[in-house]
């Protein structure tokens, strides 16, 4: 048996969003809160599959670190890092490149709609991202991810990757991961287009709510929520139809612990012009002090640094002799 440990990895590919916070982030938190082991990595080796402006890199990766704290993450108890200082992770993602087949890879919706049509000019490094993603997870053994729906599918990966590893070699090396994928908030939706995902690497979308937006910024974005013209409805069968009153009931749910359930039982038959204020003041309320924080934060990007790297000695404590025993089973 494996024992429990937690990673999981957020990409410094531009400022966190409130669907990284909902899906990912704040659930984070929790987890460490529960006393399980985990490990949390700024994935900015994912993030050069799209082009990157160095000089903002490196800022979006300090902010990012900030993001996770000023949300709770503490780095004495988690182990927060960035990817790039810890080579085991690209070490085993080649012998994942070697393990992976081109049919499982090519199967990957995330990079069908990342390259859209024009899959010829994008980078190889896209193509391979879940192969890297599995190596970022299985370079810890762990048992264990928290993410948001968007990732189940290169979760899936990882487990198919594992698995004919530990076949090909005849070993029990790896751990089948389980992935986490629980909250009312798993997939927040744009709130321009309730059928698109919100993204930090969308630059398109403007619709966004961003941990560095200031409250007046937060409400002026729900209040231009896209939205239809009916009240809620008083039961959640209701909402089928209707993904952008979902997203917003969802999103409240989230924020405020409850469940979809239960913000219908509290507004149901109420028109968006009173639950959208409700809902602007309710994220105001939870994501301000973390905007304060993270301000405050990275007034010291030295001390982020600091706290990286720290992080990154513990993080290659864990995979460096793990990824060396690997080495020895392929024979190398
Ligand atoms: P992005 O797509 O915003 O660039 P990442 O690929 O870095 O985000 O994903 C970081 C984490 O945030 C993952 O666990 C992912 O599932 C989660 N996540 C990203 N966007 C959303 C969203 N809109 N709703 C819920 N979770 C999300
Ligand atoms: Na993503």
């Amino acid at each position: 048996a494996f024992a429990k440990r937690i990673f999981s990895g957020i990409q410094p590919s531009g400022g966190l969003t409130l669907g990284n916070y909902l899906g990912a982030l704040k659930r984070f938190v929790e987890k460490q809160d529960e006393g399980i082991e985990t490990v949390y990595c700024l994935v900015d080796m994912h993030a050069i599959t799209v082009w990157q402006d160095p000089a903002k890199l490196r800022q979006q990766t300090r902010e990012a670190a900030a993001g996770f704290i000023a949300a709770g993450i503490d780095p004495s108890r988690s182990i927060l890092f960035n990817q790039s200082q810890v080579t085991a992770h690209v070490e085993l993602a080649w012998i994942f490149n070697c393990v992976a087949r081109m049919g499982w890879m090519s199967r990957m919706t995330q990079f069908k709609d990342k390259a859209g049509k024009n899959s010829e000019n994008v980078s190889l490094g896209l193509f391979a991202y879940p192969s890297l993603m599995a190596a970022d997870i299985m370079a810890y053994k762990a048992t264990h991810v928290p993410v948001g729906e968007d990732q189940k599918q290169h979760l899936e990966l990882t487990r198919d990757i594992a698995i004919k590893f530990n076949n090909d070699y005849g070993v029990n090396f790896f751990p089948i991961v389980e992935p986490i994928i629980e909250g009312a908030a798993t997939r927040v939706m744009s709130l321009r287009d309730g059928t698109k995902k919100m993204s930090k690497s969308d630059p398109s979308d403007q619709s966004r709510i961003n941990l560095t937006d200031d409250a007046d910024t937060i409400s002026k974005k729900i209040r231009k929520a896209k939205t239809d013209p009916e009240p809620l409805p008083s039961e959640l069968e209701g909402l089928k139809d209707r993904p952008e009153a979902r997203n917003l009931v969802n999103i409240y749910a989230a924020l405020a612990g409850h469940t979809a359930e239960q913000v219908i039982r509290d507004f149901g038959g109420a028109q968006f012009g009173s639950f959208k204020p409700a809902l602007a003041d309710l994220a105001v309320a939870k994501l301000s002090p973390i905007t304060t924080e993270m301000s405050r934060l990275m007034q010291d990007p030295a001390e982020i640094d600091r706290i990286l790297g720290a992080g990154s000695e513990r993080a290659e404590a864990i995979a460096r002799p793990i990824v060396d025993q690997v080495y020895d089973i392929v024979g190398m």
